[in-house]
């Protein structure tokens, strides 16, 4: 089925409908986390070929926009479709690729299969909307304004290591069912994988041009293609430092943007701490923490913090360490780099004196789970995204500390409350700046037809399928008058 994407471990880019090679011949290695070893090579395009490809998108986009939508959502059931039959090949990838744990790997996929076929049907029941004069002050009932929505053209849709396929469709379909193009530049470890995906939407008849892929160096590509005039629209998720950036030099281009997060799990002292402890080492541990709404910081009150601990202990104890391919939850980080940063926030927490739990074991870009207790805001751990497997515990003395604690973050993506009293997880919710609050749960960004967005510095507007297909297109205004 994707024997075109590659040839000879090099793997091309879908231009207008067909794979094809860089002219320059430049490619790029990508080494698997998990043994180093060669997973393919990938594209390093030029400025000229970013030129092509984006005067391809735009010239297609005009004919896929005045498709009926119910011709392009069937186009993205099959794709759905072809995903879910290729499913072991494509989880096979991300494990290979970016080191996800087998079962994370496997629910990737089958999400963005559920993904795209709930996009499809939602584009279809996308409608506009008539709005009469008369209904403001001064003014007869001699107009109306017929409402519509029509794309917004060509999208850059840039996604993350962390889910290369689903993070990828989840910009690609709701884009391509509000009848834009999309380019698709993938980051550079999970390139594969998400060529891969653009695989799947070519097989299912998307038309030649709605979909390209870009591949190459950020350093040598990466603002000219931001900057470009003929982009219409930002679709990014990633680090709060890259989004910053592509803020600032884009201009007027309009954006949705997923960055970093600092999530917090509040327990008060009538939490149900089995529950907690379970769910709070899930929201922080699963795919090694490579998660932005992994739960990266724990405000426990002081009176159930020592129960607390101790039942976190022992979930952690039970997550297996190693390679996704003898099972375990946790895998090595996706480069060394990632892994360096870790052990600073680690060693960083010990100098200043917070109390290890478990943890702080290292064998190359493989972090054992760690759990401090005693992390005082004096701490790095206390503020900053670690991306890995390491959580810290903060005691607080009363909920207002904790919610003050939670609330000096730079990011304000999502937290979570633990209580048994559903007036004081209200009030607790309601008091974070943030853009969810999970009251008993983890923090997490599913089911993907929620509204998902981050505040402060932890993104731009607001994703979630209808939310998402909304952004990528715009109203159009037609006013009828009939005097
Ligand atoms: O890290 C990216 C993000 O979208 C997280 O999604 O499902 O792991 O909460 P999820």
């Amino acid at each position: 089925m994707f024997e075109k994407i590659c040839d000879n471990e090099i793997y091309k880019i879908l231009y207008n409908g067909e794979w094809i090679n860089s002219r320059n011949n430049k490619t790029i290695e990508i080494l698997s986390p998990v043994d180093n070893s060669l997973v393919g090579k990938i594209q390093a395009l030029t400025k000229e070929e970013v030129d092509e490809i984006i005067k391809n998108s735009k010239e297609s986009q005009k004919a896929w926009g005045n498709l009926p939508i119910s011709e392009r959502a069937s186009i993205l059931h099959k794709a759905a479709a072809i995903i879910e039959e290729n499913a072991d090949e494509l989880s096979q990838i991300l494990q290979l690729e970016i080191a996800k744990d087998i079962e994370s790997s496997q629910s990737e996929i089958k999400r963005t299969a559920d993904f795209i076929r709930f996009t499809a049907d939602e584009g279809k029941h996308m409608q506009g909307e008539t709005i009469l004069s008369d209904n403001f002050p001064g003014f007869k009932r001699d107009r109306v304004s017929v409402v519509y929505r029509v794309p917004v053209g060509v999208v850059l849709a840039i996604s993350p290591f962390n889910y290369p396929i689903n993070l990828s469709a989840s910009k690609i379909a709701p884009a391509l069912i509000a009848g834009n193009s999309v380019i698709l530049k993938p980051p550079t470890q999970g390139a594969i994988s998400a060529l891969y995906l653009a695989e799947t939407f070519n097989k299912a008849g998307l038309p030649k041009g709605i979909l390209n892929t870009i591949t190459g160096k950020s350093s040598e590509i990466g603002d000219y293609l931001i900057t470009h005039k003929d982009i219409n629209f930002i679709n990014f998720t990633g680090s709060t430092e890259v989004g910053k950036h592509i803020a600032e030099i884009a201009g007027m281009v309009p954006m949705l943007m997923e960055l970093g997060g600092k999530d917090a799990a509040i327990v008060l002292e009538d939490a149900d701490l089995n529950e907690a402890a379970k769910l709070i080492v899930s929201g922080a541990y699963n795919y090694s923490g490579q998660r932005c709404t992994a739960v990266k910081r724990v405000l426990a009150l002081e009176a159930v913090a020592d129960k607390l601990i101790q039942n976190m202990t022992q979930e952690i104890t039970k997550l297996k360490v190693g390679a996704p391919k003898e099972g375990a939850k946790i895998t090595p980080l996706i480069n060394s780099a990632a892994a360096d940063f870790v052990q600073e926030l680690i060693d960083d927490a010990i100098n200043k004196g917070a109390k290890l739990i478990i943890g702080n074991k290292r064998e190359g870009n493989l972090i054992y789970p760690t759990l401090f207790d005693y992390v005082t805001t004096a701490m790095r751990l206390a503020w900053e995204e670690p991306f890995g497997p390491i959580l810290p515990v903060i005691r607080v003395q009363n909920v207002d500390e904790a919610i003050a604690i939670a609330n000096k973050s730079q990011y304000g993506l999502q937290a979570s409350v633990f209580t048994q009293n559903i007036k004081e997880a209200f009030y607790v919710a309601d008091k974070l700046e943030v853009g969810t609050v999970h009251i008993n749960n983890k923090t997490e960004r599913g089911p993907d037809h929620f509204p998902f967005l981050g505040v402060k510095a932890s993104g731009l507007g607001t994703q979630g399928i209808r939310y998402s297909i909304e952004a990528m297109s715009r109203p159009k205004v037609v006013v009828l008058n009939i005097n």
